[in-house]
């Protein structure tokens, strides 16, 4: 028996390997810049270091920081595998993850009056003005009724946002790049005809959010083998959430706390499988599947872990099961003890890891 435990106990002990203990989070600043922190849990005197794509961090992609800081800022439209490695004399750890540019593009169409447009913090908008075979002779772009764009005969004349916009009037779109909030607010597009008259105006809303970076899953058990689980998000202006268990939509018949859309959820007994937290605003979708998991004993047990502690905890109770049979049937009579020769407790356990 106490060989039994003595194992489960070094199991045990293996399985809370460290892995779990570097914490990885990025934000996306607002020139889309993305401020990253590594962080440990436990650990005297940790170092670190960065790579992206298996390679250094290099100076040219830092804007702060250098290879070796725990807090970083990567600069715009870098991105790749980045990975924090913490080590000490005793130990070492490290976390990956994808990152992808702040700068996100999207995609707008301004042709229909009322048209709602969304940017990314830092990103790049395309609005798609006029149709490209519109002949339109003059028109303007008005920002809260200022004017940052005319065009004449197709040629580009005045933009006050020139230093980081583009027109392309063979195909009517206009294109701001880095974003800011400023850049939020309502648009009006005012056709003229050849003699100077208007056309009548038609009006976009452009939103700017900031994308959602990294998505975080939380697990822990509450009594009767519910598991209580928080998804949060870094970074996303108005966070929706959603989740899916083994590829489909959450049901209620699953749940006993939350929704499909919460960002807590406490799910049923027994309901285990492959769990996916997506979090989605208007200009990103950021998800983080977490791998099966179980309560079947008080802890949250995820993955080879899982396989390993019920095999154990089954082997254990076969265990007593059989010793307490024998010790019941060694009290009824000798002779029937003669029938359990003493491999039969190996043959039972081995029986056990197996199951
Ligand atoms: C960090 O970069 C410097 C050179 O820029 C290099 O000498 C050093 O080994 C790097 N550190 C790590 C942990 O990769
Ligand atoms: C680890 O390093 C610390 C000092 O940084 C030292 O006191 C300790 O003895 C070292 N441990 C091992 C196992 O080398
Ligand atoms: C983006 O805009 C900010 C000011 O809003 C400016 O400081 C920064 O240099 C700009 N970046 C680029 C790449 O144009
Ligand atoms: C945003 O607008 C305000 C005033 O309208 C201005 O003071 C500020 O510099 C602007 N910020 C950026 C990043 O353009
Ligand atoms: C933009 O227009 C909408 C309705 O068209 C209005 O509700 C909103 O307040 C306007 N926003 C600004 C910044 O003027
Ligand atoms: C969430 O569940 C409801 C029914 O309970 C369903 O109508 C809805 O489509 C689900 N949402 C998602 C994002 O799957
Ligand atoms: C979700 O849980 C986290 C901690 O687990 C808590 O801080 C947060 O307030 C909860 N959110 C809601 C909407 O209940």
């Amino acid at each position: 028996m106490k060989a039994v435990l003595g194992l489960m106990v070094i199991l045990l002990g293996l399985s809370h390997a460290p892995v779990s203990s570097v914490l990885l989070v990025s934000a996306c600043l607002s020139q889309g810049e993305m401020r990253v922190s590594c962080s440990s849990e436990g650990g005297d005197s940790p170092q670190y270091s960065w790579t992206l794509d298996g390679r250094t961090l290099t100076d040219a992609e830092l804007l702060s920081g250098n290879n070796e800081s725990k807090n970083i800022i990567l600069k715009q439209h870098v991105s790749g595998r980045l990975t924090c490695s913490v080590r000490n004399n005793v130990s070492y750890v490290y976390k990956e993850e994808r990152i992808s540019t702040c700068g996100v593009e999207t995609y707008c169409d301004g042709r229909q009056n009322g048209a709602q447009c969304y940017g990314a913090l830092g990103g790049t908008v395309d609005i798609q003005l006029i149709d490209t075979t519109a002949e339109i002779p003059r028109y303007g772009l008005f920002k809260n009724s200022l004017r940052i764009l005319d065009v004449r005969k197709n040629r580009f004349l005045h933009n006050t946002i020139a230093h980081r916009s583009l027109f392309f009037p063979s195909n009517g779109k206009f294109r701001i790049n880095n974003l800011s909030r400023n850049d939020s607010g309502n648009y009006s597009l005012q056709p003229f005809d050849s003699n100077g008259r208007s056309l009548g105006q038609r009006t976009l809303q452009l939103f700017i959010q900031a994308p959602v970076t990294s998505v975080l899953i939380v697990s822990e058990c509450l009594f009767l083998g519910q598991m209580r689980v928080s998804c949060s998000s870094e970074g996303g202006d108005s966070p929706q959430y959603s989740w899916t268990l083994d590829g489909r939509t959450l049901t209620d018949a699953e749940l006993s706390s939350g929704n499909n859309k919460s960002n807590n959820i406490t799910l049923k007994q027994h309901v285990s499988g492959h769990l996916v937290c997506s979090v989605r605003n208007s200009v990103s979708e950021v998800y983080k599947e977490q791998s099966k998991c179980t309560c079947d004993i008080s802890l949250p047990i995820c993955g080879l872990r899982a396989v390993v502690v019920i095999v154990l905890l089954i082997g254990i109770s076969i265990y007593f099961t059989w010793k307490k049979k024998k010790n019941e049937k060694a009290e009824a009579s000798a002779a029937l003890q003669a029938e359990f020769p003493e491999n039969s407790v190996l043959m039972v356990e081995m029986r056990g890891s197996a199951t």
